[in-house]
């Protein structure tokens, strides 16, 4: 098992920066797209073989030094009773918005033994087969709840702001049951071999720091709180965060996921002793190659001073991204950064 990944996550020194890619697998791979040409991709992700092979696809034609668990954030709201389905070029739609208390009393909090089987098979199936570990994941409460209230993806989030600034209490029952559906989650996903942990929080950048501190927050950290005892490296990444670093960096993570807005060693500054993820542009690796080595240059170089760098992208990679540029990137990485 190569463990430089967790060797970072733990703030050790490693032979050389390791590296993964946020939504590393995925539709800018043709091998992705054929597996998807036989199935939706609901579907796709409640067969543990068929995710355990996308899981895969990245690693077999990439150095990553870590695989990520291929299901999605919506998958354990779903079990909560979330009415999901994708549509192409659309996103995820909820049928059943939740914006009132009925709603909100009528979800349920899901239980991954009973309601989310596939994503524990899929781990154990991948922890026979990977040599690099994997990283399992959920979606931090706010960043779920705003696809709950809003039905699907948005622009303003009025609904969200709406339920958040006009029944606070509401929201807050709401958060409640999503963070230990959450909880819950990524116990089982850890129980089944899981050897680090994410929350995403996609959304987290669109409220205001008091905002975030009153409505957000206090559920990521009662999760980490929840799950610190798993001894696996917790990693919070918080998109849009550059306004929020202070308080991420009291999330009760091990490690802090940088957006590329971000300067590396200014987030470094305030991540303290805790390791730093991240941070370049995902639409950077369309540079020419000599501009994109010299950037990855200078992002390690900015990160030589963290307590830990995992280097990653920003965000999710785009679905346009050159294969061939990511291998470039990965392997830049590791001739750069060898010591
Ligand atoms: O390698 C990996 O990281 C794959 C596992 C993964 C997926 N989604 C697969 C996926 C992970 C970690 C996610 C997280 C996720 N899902 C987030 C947080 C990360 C982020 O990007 O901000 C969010 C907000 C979602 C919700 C979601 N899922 C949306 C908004 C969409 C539609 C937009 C899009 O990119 O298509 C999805 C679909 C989705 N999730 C796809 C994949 C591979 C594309 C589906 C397809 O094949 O058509």
């Amino acid at each position: 098992m190569n463990e430089t990944f967790l060797q970072a996550c733990r703030g050790e020194k490693t032979d050389y920066t390791p590296v993964w890619m946020m939504r590393q697998a995925g539709r800018y791979l043709p091998e992705y797209q054929k597996v998807r040409g036989t199935i939706p991709f609901l579907e796709l992700c409640k067969h543990p073989e068929l995710c355990v092979e996308v899981t895969l696809q990245p690693l077999r034609r990439f150095a990553m030094d870590a695989a990520i668990l291929f299901s999605d954030i919506l998958i354990p709201i779903e079990a909560m009773g979330a009415e999901l389905s994708f549509h192409e070029g659309q996103g995820p739609i909820i049928a059943n918005p939740c914006r009132d208390a009925e709603t909100v009393e009528q979800l349920k909090i899901a239980d991954p033994e009973q309601d989310l089987p596939f994503v524990q098979e899929t781990v154990r199936l991948l922890r026979s087969e990977l040599d690099v570990p994997l990283i399992g994941f959920a979606g931090a409460p706010f960043t779920c709840a705003t696809y709950l209230i809003e039905g699907g993806s948005s622009k303003f989030f009025y609904e969200t702001k709406k339920l958040m600034f006009t029944q606070p209490g509401l929201f807050h029952r709401l958060m409640d049951k999503i963070s230990e559906t959450v909880i819950r989650a990524l116990k089982a996903q850890a129980k089944a071999g899981a050897q680090a942990l994410q929350l995403f929080d996609t959304w987290a950048g669109i409220l205001a720091p008091c905002d975030f501190e009153i409505f957000a927050l206090p559920y990521v950290q009662r999760i980490f709180r929840k799950l610190r005892d798993l001894n696996v490296p917790l990693i919070y990444f918080a998109n849009n965060g550059a306004t929020l670093l202070d308080m991420s960096a009291r999330a009760g993570a091990h490690v802090i996921g940088i957006d590329w807005r971000t300067d590396i060693g200014d987030a470094i500054g305030k991540a303290g002793r805790l390791a730093v993820q991240g941070n370049l542009d995902p639409l950077a690796l369309l540079l020419p190659q000599e501009e994109l080595k010299e950037r990855i240059g200078r992002l390690l170089g900015g990160a030589r001073d963290a307590c830990g760098h995992i280097f990653n992208l920003g965000h999710g990679i785009h679905q346009l991204t050159p294969p061939d540029q990511v291998r470039l990137a990965v392997d830049f990485v590791h001739e750069l950064s060898a010591r």
